[in-house]
């Protein structure tokens, strides 16, 4: 059973970006879960350090507890299947922001990650020496597009987004889940003021910062649809490793 779910994560045994060094996986709540009730012996419970299994009894809401159980199994196989050590030898911490990094063993130090969650979808980006962000969303989610769009949107953006017509959520969505991501990857959520930086999808579909922030050299983007339903954004950074 779980080779079988080892397999759904999306090319693991392969770098999504060639040269670039970065993994990708994501899969639904339910195939981890299936429809049984959850309780503490489900197996993917026995992913989480004891600190983790405290954190995951907080949670109200049943799918927020199987999001987090399932990010941390994501990130730990992907992770030990890239280092060669069992799961369980994998563990996080938690800076200031609330941004988890590898605290062990030493040999996965050097690898990055990010997790996101949407309405039962679960996505991990894995970067080897490199920070990664990633956000997924589901297309049809309610949003305030105009409220939104006021408060946290460069005017280039709130202004591309408008002239998207109908397409105008689809629009909304492609850019804030890149905003998100890039937000992620530096590690300050929404301690970066979104408004101050902008990121839209052309009618090339090129990736276009409006405006640019100061280190918009550093990120590259990456976009796509997953599960049919959801839009995926990537931030990758460049090396951070020194030779
Ligand atoms: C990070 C943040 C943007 C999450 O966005 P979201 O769209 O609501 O949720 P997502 O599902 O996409 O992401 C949640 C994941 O982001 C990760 N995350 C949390 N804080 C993060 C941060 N500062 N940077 C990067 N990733 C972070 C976590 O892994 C979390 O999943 P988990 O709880 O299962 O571990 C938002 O919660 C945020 O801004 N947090 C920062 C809060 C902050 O700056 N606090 C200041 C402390 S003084």
């Amino acid at each position: 059973m779980f080779d079988d779910l080892k397999e759904s994560l999306l090319r693991i045994k392969e770098p999504l970006l060639m040269g670039e060094a970065v993994w990708v996986g994501a899969m639904k709540i339910d195939a981890l879960f299936g429809r049984e009730p959850f309780n503490e012996n489900s197996w993917p419970f026995s992913f989480l350090d004891i600190k983790e299994k405290q954190r995951a009894r907080k949670y109200r809401f049943l799918e927020d507890k199987l999001c987090f159980i399932t990010g941390r199994f994501l990130s730990k196989t992907a992770l030990s299947s890239l280092v060669g050590l069992p799961p369980g030898c994998i563990s996080f911490g938690y800076d200031s922001h609330g941004k988890p990094f590898v605290e062990s063993p030493g040999q996965a130090k050097e690898f990055y990650f990010s997790i996101s969650h949407s309405a039962g979808l679960v996505a991990v980006a894995v970067g080897y020496g490199r920070l990664v962000g990633i956000d997924v969303e589901s297309y049809t989610r309610p949003v305030d597009i105009g409220a939104v769009s006021k408060r946290f949107l460069s005017s280039e953006e709130s202004l591309a987004i408008k002239e998207a017509g109908d397409k105008k959520q689809e629009a909304f969505i492609r850019t804030w889940t890149l905003k998100e991501a890039y937000a992620k990857a530096l590690g300050v959520g929404l301690g970066v003021p979104f408004e101050s930086f902008g990121l839209i999808v052309d009618s090339r579909s090129r990736i276009v910062w409006a405006p640019r922030p100061p280190d918009s050299d550093s990120w590259r983007f990456f976009q796509g649809t997953i599960c049919g339903d959801f839009c995926l954004g990537l931030c990758v950074g460049d090396s951070i490793l020194n030779y």
